[in-house]
Parts: C-alpha cells; structure tokens; sequence
C-alpha cells in the first residue's frame, strides 16, 4: 500500500527508547527521511544509520532545554529540509509509583518538565518551521498514554502530563491549519507496552494479571502496535481528513482493577 510517506521529512523524539525505535524503522521502511533524537544514550540508533545512511540523522537532544530544541530544528532544516511530520514521542515515568504526599516537588517538575513542556517545546519549533517553509501538509502526532485517560494511582505526575496532551491537541488541530492548509494534529495513547520504560513492571506477574483483567484482547502492546497507528495519523493518502482525534492502542483497555478480592470488605449497610 502507498503510505504517501516516502521522501517526507520526520522528526521523531525518543527514537533511541523502545517506541520511538519501532517507529523510526517503520518510517524508514516507507521511504522517508527520518530525524531522530536520543536524549542520554544512542541505543540502536547508529547501526540503524549504517543501514540508512542517506535517509536517518541523529542528534542528541534534551527537551527541558529550549536551546537544545530550537537546535534540534535548525539543524533538522539543514539537514533535509522542511520538517513535514513531528512525532513527540519522548518522556519519562518515575520507575517507583510513589504516593502524593510523599511525591517531592522535584520529582513533580522533572516529570512536568521533560513530558508536558518538553513536547510544548517540540511543538513550538516544528510549527516555527512551518511558518517558514511553505506547504500544503504538516502531522503532529503526539503520545499520550492510558494514564492520562484512567488516571494512575501512584503516577499522579505521569497521568497528569498525559492527560494535558488533550489541551495541545484540541488547540493546536486549530492553529495548524493557519501554516499549513491540510495540516493535522492527533494523539495515540499506548497502554501497557514492552519498553525499557515498562519492562521491570511488565516481569511481575500479579501486575501483569491485574493489568490484563482490563483488557479484552488479555495482551500488553509491543513497539510495533505503537509504530503502525503512528504510521497511518502521519500519512495524509491514509489519514488526510483525521485530525484532533485520539487513537488509543491499548487492546480494549477499560480502566484500572483498584482491589483483589481479599481487599474488598461487605458490610450489611
Ligand atoms: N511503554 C509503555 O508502556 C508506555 C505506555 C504509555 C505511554 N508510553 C509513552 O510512550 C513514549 C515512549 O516511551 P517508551 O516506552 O518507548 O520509553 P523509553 O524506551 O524509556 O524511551 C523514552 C525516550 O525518551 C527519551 N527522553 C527521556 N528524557 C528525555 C529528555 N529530557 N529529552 C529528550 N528525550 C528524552 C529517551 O532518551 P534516552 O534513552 O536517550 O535518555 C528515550 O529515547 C513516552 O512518551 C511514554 O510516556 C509508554
């Protein structure tokens, strides 16, 4: 199937974490010219570069960082032109839930910082760069997460900074269209997915239980489910007259299981 996508610039962030991978060798698969970023550690990305060496560029970037960037889009333009898709993929999650009174101001900022401003950032320099090259086109696709929909005990910092996606999304599906006519705004929600970032819950078998008794199709994502949503919101032949919608790859998911059932205690009232 033509995807439209060969020849269209991407920016992915993250591309050195476990989506991000995923989605920056499915974009290379279609033919298109893909930047990815990598915050601390390269991960796979420089042999993915020896097998793409004409089409993947990387560089290092922290999304706290303004500078670091408006960096990131100057040197993207430089690279390859104008940015037609930006995939804002990266973020964090405390490994340890930890409760809110005992959640120190630090840790709520940090989070705040890197998933919720970071992807402001991201999505203030790609729209720049749209302001400066014309074009008909343009894809943000942001990532979200269940948490921001169900919430997530313990993740209050998290769920939070997911459930903000929601603000930039239903705003910025409206300023697009002013730089670029047929350009679009989405957001793919994961659930539970075999990343570096899940990985260590994801080995716990009571957790994976629980998390499972929620889910009609009783299996977490991988990488790849992630990947091809992201693939059809980026592609206009596919995905041309979607915008402002939220596509949740989570297998059906409900919600959340709060108790087992030698927690719930019945009384006659
Ligand atoms: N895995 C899940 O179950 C799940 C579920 C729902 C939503 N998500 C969301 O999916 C996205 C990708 O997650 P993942 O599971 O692929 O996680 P991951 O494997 O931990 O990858 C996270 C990526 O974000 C980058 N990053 C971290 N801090 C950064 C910063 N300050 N500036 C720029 N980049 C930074 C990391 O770079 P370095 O590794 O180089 O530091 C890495 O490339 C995240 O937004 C996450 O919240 C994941």
């Amino acid at each position: 199937m033509d995807t439209g996508l060969e020849g269209k610039h991407i920016v992915i962030t993250g591309a050195s974490g476990g989506i991000g991978f995923e989605t920056t060798k499915i974009f290379l698969a279609e033919g298109a010219k893909v930047t990815g970023t990598f915050n601390s550690s390269k991960g796979s990305l420089d042999s993915l570069k020896r097998s793409w060496p004409e089409h993947l560029h990387v560089i290092k970037v922290n999304q706290t960082e303004e500078n670091s960037v408006r960096n990131l889009f100057e040197e993207a333009n430089r690279v390859f032109g104008r940015v037609d898709v930006l995939v804002a993929n990266a973020g964090i999650a405390n490994p340890e839930g930890i409760a809110i009174q005992d959640m120190s101001l630090e840790q709520w900022e940090n989070t705040l910082s890197v998933n919720l401003t970071g992807t402001f950032l991201c999505a203030k320099y790609f729209f720049a760069n749209l302001e400066r090259h014309d074009g008909e086109s343009a894809a943000l696709i942001m990532i979200g997460s269940t948490a921001g929909l169900f919430g997530e005990a313990w993740y209050a910092d998290y769920s939070t900074t997911k459930a903000g996606m929601h603000g930039l999304l239903m705003s910025l599906k409206n300023e697009i269209v002013h730089l670029a006519p047929r350009g679009r705004v989405d957001l793919v929600n994961p659930g539970w997915t075999l990343t570096p970032m899940a990985e260590d819950a994801l080995k716990d078998k009571d957790m994976v239980t629980r998390i499972l008794q929620t889910i009609p199709l009783r299996k977490t994502a991988t990488p790849e489910d992630i990947a091809s949503a992201i693939l059809f919101l980026a592609s206009d032949k596919l995905a041309g007259h979607v915008s402002g919608q939220t596509i949740n790859v989570a297998g059906g998911m409900e919600g959340r299981v709060l108790f087992t059932p030698g927690e719930i205690e019945f009384s006659d009232t």
